[in-house]
């Protein structure tokens, strides 16, 4: 698949209670993008969610993934792109062990034994859950369940990373390393949550839905401070903006915000950095030096920003 592109036209579903939980959902996703999904109880975020591996087919409208459209005939071919972690760990583990369940997609693509075992711990390992490995999964912790289904998904390296609440069940160290996780995952990812100061560390786009409908699109800082229209929505301002939000009238002025926005600016732009340092290596590495010096220099020009971030934050005193 060669750019990895989630394009919902139109979209509508009706469960069959009747229940209209999409109504002319329209939202473009390109390689790469980071995009928090947020907005209301039954707003539709699960309902889109379960669309994007073909879980649900649309009832009108098209669903493109990559070069395919999603229907009957394509779907399990989509499924083996498109990781999607539940809102409710327990309708993805069904197996006797944790090792069977993360084993499930890595056998399914028709790996060799030894490879799904290097599959299933490196996955268990990177969600710290590789003590759990032979535990029937109805025995778990809900956040050791959601740790696992995190681990399935991980297992069979999806292209694109769809999660519905993923830290609901997690306590915060868990929480911090998955999204420290999510940061490192460099595919697209997709991640619906009523945790803002989640989707304001991972993604840098987000999207409200309303009604089943988009209802607003843009840069995540800028969505997630906008007050009028997190409230409109039955959202609150992240925790890491409210705990700045000191002025008298309980708003926050525009300079507080600034300030707030340029800290959270520079703590993406050393994140960069790394990045791009460790492409240089892998660069170097294939025998590509002359890329390898260029990231290299990405790497040190976008470090110098920080100085003028800093700057920026102390004139906004
Ligand atoms: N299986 C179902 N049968 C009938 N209606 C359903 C079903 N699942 C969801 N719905 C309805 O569809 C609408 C959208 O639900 P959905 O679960 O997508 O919302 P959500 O935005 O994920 O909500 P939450 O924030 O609570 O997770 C709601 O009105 C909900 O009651
Ligand atoms: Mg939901």
């Amino acid at each position: 698949m060669s750019h990895h592109i989630v394009e919902f036209q139109d979209v509508h579903f009706r469960y069959p209670d009747g229940t209209k939980a999409l109504n002319g959902l329209s939202l473009r996703i390109t390689h790469g993008e980071s995009v928090g999904i947020v907005g209301a109880n039954g707003s539709g975020k699960s309902t889109f969610l379960m669309h994007t591996n073909g879980f649900l087919l649309p009832q009108t409208g098209t669903i493109t993934i990559g070069d395919q459209t999603l229907d009957k005939k394509t779907r399990q071919e989509i499924r083996k792109k498109v990781g999607v972690i539940f809102q409710n760990p327990d309708d993805q583990l069904f197996m006797p062990t944790v090792f069977d369940d993360v084993a499930f997609g890595p056998l399914n693509l028709g790996l060799s034994p030894g490879r799904v075992r290097e599959c299933v711990d490196d996955a268990l390992e990177t969600v710290g859950g590789l003590g759990l490995r032979d535990k029937p999964p109805h025995h778990l912790s809900g956040g050791q369940k959601s740790a696992v289904a995190i681990a399935a998904v991980l297992a069979m390296q999806p292209d694109i990373l769809v999660m519905d609440e993923p830290a609901s069940h997690l306590d915060p160290k868990s929480r911090r390393a998955l999204i420290n996780l999510l940061r490192h995952f460099h595919h697209t990812k997709i991640v619906a949550s009523h945790d803002l100061d989640l989707i304001l560390d991972v993604c840098r786009r987000c999207v409200i839905i309303k009604e089943g409908r988009v209802v607003a699109d843009g840069p995540a800082e800028e969505m997630l401070s906008n007050r009028r229209l997190l409230e409109e929505n039955n959202l609150e301002l992240p925790l890491s903006l409210q705990k700045r939000d000191f002025s008298p009238g309980g708003e926050m002025d525009e300079i507080t915000k600034l300030q707030h926005l340029l800290g959270h600016w520079a703590e993406h732009n050393s994140e960069h950095a790394k990045t791009y340092r460790d492409w240089a290596k892998k660069a170097e590495s294939l025998g590509r030096k002359e890329l390898a010096v260029l990231l290299l220099k990405i790497a040190d020009e976008t470090m110098a920003m920080d100085s003028h971030f800093q700057k920026a934050r102390e004139l906004c005193r």
